[in-house]
């Protein structure tokens, strides 16, 4: 599909796919595994400790949790691991190159649902985008496994633009349709974030869950009678080191530093807040106006899931007032922050009662800094 003069298309989004893992951890559960780590390291530590040559080790609580950020209890690949003081990461058995890897494995999961809700085969797909902020491997690409575990006949790449993910691949998706160059994408977002989490910092390790979205985004002519137009998208990055994680290949480099905290994710949280709740913001404002789009109509906000108090601001500063549960779902309780899932699992979950002609707002930001609006339209 490579004639863009007559082929140009009108995106929409046909579909979305979820795969939940079946393992959760409780607040209470995360805490009691953190709280029995910091026993055990103070004690081992504490003749340092006595000795004012050591910080000892503060507790997590429940309730700083919950009220700081909203998150209940999330979704994991592997509990017993991370519960367990003496490892506190996830762990399952390697996979040969001859298996389908684990990322992979979650992310066809959704992508499979995603083609039943919308009636569609593998070989009415063009292309496939695995668009998360973890990936398993730098090639190849897990978009091209996810593709050949499918069956689909076309091509696939990966993206990552952290919790950005899902939106720019709906955007590049789009894109690929008004240029005539795809009529059927698939955005997969497979995002196995207790990898990337340190379990062992008590500042961030109440924040991630595991989980797996995926966007069927395809040209109106081919897509099913009920869909959501995209009325238009927009993404935004700005630097930041407020949220960032130095793991990578490179690291070889500095052999006595591959270990670092810093190779996991770290973040300033209070300034990530203050930084991007406006800018966030604005760029809605802007968009609607530039799509007029009265912000204040919107029927339904899908924002990313990161904290519940980033989300009331924000839909506070659109809506122009406080938004309830349901002009604002939020996922975040029993999900926790899933990267560039969490906005794609709020329109998956909290869709299908808006009426034809409602409008409504999918939208991400996260590290990098990086934010991605997609203003959608319920059809049919
Ligand atoms: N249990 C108990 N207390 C804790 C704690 C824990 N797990 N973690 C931190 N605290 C304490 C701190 O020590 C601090 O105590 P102090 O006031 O005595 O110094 C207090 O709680 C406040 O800590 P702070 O880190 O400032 O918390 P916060 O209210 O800013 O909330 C976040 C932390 C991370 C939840 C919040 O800043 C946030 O959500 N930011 C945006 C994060 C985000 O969206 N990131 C994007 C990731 S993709």
């Amino acid at each position: 599909m490579n004639d863009t003069s007559s082929m140009t298309g009108r995106p929409v989004i046909s579909s979305t796919g979820l795969f939940t893992p079946e393992e959760s951890i409780t607040n209470e559960e995360l805490v009691a595994s953190f709280n029995e780590y910091v026993q055990r390291h103070n004690a081992e530590h504490a003749d340092a400790i006595a000795a004012g040559e050591m910080e000892p080790l503060a507790e997590s609580s429940v309730g700083f949790i919950e009220k700081a950020s909203g998150i209940k209890a999330r979704h994991v690949m592997a509990k017993e691991p991370i519960l367990d003081p003496d490892i506190m990461a996830p762990r399952w058995p390697q996979r040969s190159n001859d298996e389908l890897s684990i990322l992979a494995e979650i992310g066809v999961k959704a992508a499979k649902q995603a083609l039943e809700r919308a009636g569609r085969k593998p070989e009415d797909v063009d292309a496939v985008l695995c668009a998360a902020s973890n990936m398993e491997r730098p090639y190849p690409a897990m978009a091209i496994e996810i593709q050949q575990a499918l069956g689909i006949d076309g091509f696939g790449f990966d993206m990552n633009v952290a919790c950005s993910s899902a939106t720019f691949g709906i955007q590049t998706a789009a894109d690929y349709i008004r240029a005539g160059n795809a009529k059927s994408v698939l955005v997969v977002s497979p995002e196995i974030t207790s990898g990337h989490l340190n379990w062992r910092d008590r500042d961030s390790h109440f924040i991630f869950g595991d989980v797996a979205t995926a966007v069927l985004v395809e040209d109106a002519a081919v897509a099913p009678e009920k869909h959501w137009d995209i009325l238009g998208t927009k993404l935004k990055t700005v630097f930041s080191n407020n949220i960032r994680n130095n793991f990578g290949f490179l690291n070889r480099a500095y052999p006595e530093d591959a270990g670092g905290p810093d190779k996991l994710f770290v973040q300033e949280g209070r300034k990530v807040f203050k930084e991007v709740v406006p800018m966030v913001a604005q760029m809605i404002v802007d968009e609607a106006e530039r799509l007029d789009i009265e912000p204040q109509g919107l029927r339904r906000l899908w924002l990313h899931q990161a904290n519940t108090g980033m989300n009331r601001l924000i839909a506070h500063r659109v809506l122009g007032h406080e938004a309830n549960e349901d002009e604002s779902p939020t996922v975040l309780d029993t999900y926790g922050n899933t990267s560039s899932a969490g906005s794609i699992i709020a329109f998956h979950l909290h869709s299908e009662d808006l009426k034809e002609g409602d409008t409504g707002l999918i939208c991400s930001f996260g590290a990098g800094y990086s934010a991605g609006t997609v203003f959608v339209r319920k059809h049919g």
